[in-house]
């Protein structure tokens, strides 16, 4: 190798060794293979070379550069392990401390209600099953005899996504009713499946937040009537509010997926907010007899299978039983908030029995 060579190699050695970090090491690289790199310099000369030195320079030079690609590559490498152990040693946490006494934590009440819901459903023989934050129109509301057309589209304010699924234009699911869909097509009837989750509405204000918790019931089997829905009903809400005579009113009304369909009330005293027999009423509860049509676009034969469907707002349920009066101090996480409403997991009067 011709001495002018040599020295470019020995001082691109030199440099790289002396960088120390991927900046400086880039600067080498620059340097030497860059535009204005000095071995891309010689490259460029070699066009004023005599043919027959042109050769013996021209291999030279490419093994040159075939050397120190790999000489940086190399240095990156050596670099870039460096790099990750001065993060890791950065970075590593000492697991062993003990926990900051000044802030434990605690169950939220929407996981504690959760819970309760899944241990009394439970009980009666439920499953608890989960559907999808994001959903497509058809789980939403084509399924669910909610067509394009239909008002309760407008009513439900929906947060539409971009893109598809299926075909069908995605959105952040508007109710927990999805499940009855997801379930129906997933599972062989008989089923009993309860699924509490998070639902989103475009709306916000003192008693609306935009996302929610709803809880949704489906049961499936033959012979279905009226009569379990509102014995099953009665005795969840009696366990749940722990008030054993509870007052349970059935109303009359109208939801796209079932039919018959009702608003469920409770009694409670308007002014002392107790539950139970104050002469007021309170509604907490949608539900009905699935509608032939949905049964039919999940494949079921409404001759042969019937079903009924509820479903709750968590967080009313959750207000109503602590006596917690604004929606939004759920979403604020406020370390005193939870502290007041809060559940501590390890306290034996905490313990859920069922589960
Ligand atoms: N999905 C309805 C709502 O969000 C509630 C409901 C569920 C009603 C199941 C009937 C049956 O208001």
């Amino acid at each position: 190798m011709s001495d002018d060579l040599e020295r470019l190699r020995a001082d691109a050695v030199v440099s790289l060794s002396q960088a120390a970090d991927l900046r400086a090491w880039d600067a080498v690289r620059v340097g030497v293979l860059g535009k204005s790199g000095s071995l891309t310099a010689l490259l460029k000369e070699l066009g004023k070379a005599a043919p027959d030195e042109r050769r013996a320079r021209g291999a030279a030079l490419n093994a040159l550069r075939d050397e120190l690609t790999q000489l940086i590559e190399a240095r990156r490498m050596v670099l870039d392990e460096q790099a990750l152990q001065a993060r890791l040693a950065a970075e590593k946490l000492d697991v062993s401390l003990p926990a900051r006494p000044r802030e434990p934590g605690a169950i939220h009440p929407i996981s504690r209600t959760i819970e309760e819901m899944s241990a009394i459903f439970g009980a009666m023989g439920f499953t608890v099953g989960e559907g999808r934050d994001i959903e497509n129109d058809w789980f939403n509301f084509g399924a669910l005899n909610i067509p394009g057309h239909h008002p309760a589209r407008a009513d439900h304010d929906t947060f539409y996504l971009p893109g598809t699924r299926d075909g069908r234009p995605l959105l952040l699911r508007t109710q927990t009713s999805d499940v009855q869909i997801i379930s129906m097509l997933e599972q062989e009837p008989p089923i009993r499946v309860i699924a509490p989750g998070r639902t989103y509405r475009a709306d916000h204000d003192a008693t609306h937040s935009p996302m929610f918790h709803q809880c949704e019931g489906l049961v499936i089997d033959r012979g279905i009537t009226l009569g379990h829905l509102k014995g099953c009903l009665i005795d969840f809400l009696r366990a749940f509010f722990g008030v054993e005579q509870l007052p349970v009113r059935f109303r009359s009304s109208y939801f796209p997926f079932t039919e018959p369909s009702m608003e469920i009330d409770i009694g409670w005293n308007r002014k002392t907010g107790e539950l139970g027999g104050g002469g007021d009423w309170l509604e907490v509860l949608g539900a009905g007899m699935v509608h032939a049509k949905v049964l039919a676009n999940c494949g079921l034969d409404p001759r042969e299978w019937q079903g009924f469907a509820f479903g709750l707002g968590i967080e009313r349920f959750t207000m109503l039983k602590h006596g917690i009066s604004d929606l939004r101090t759920f979403y604020d996480g406020d370390p005193r908030w939870a502290q007041h409403y809060g559940f501590n997991p390890l306290a034996p009067a905490n313990l859920i029995e069922g589960i």
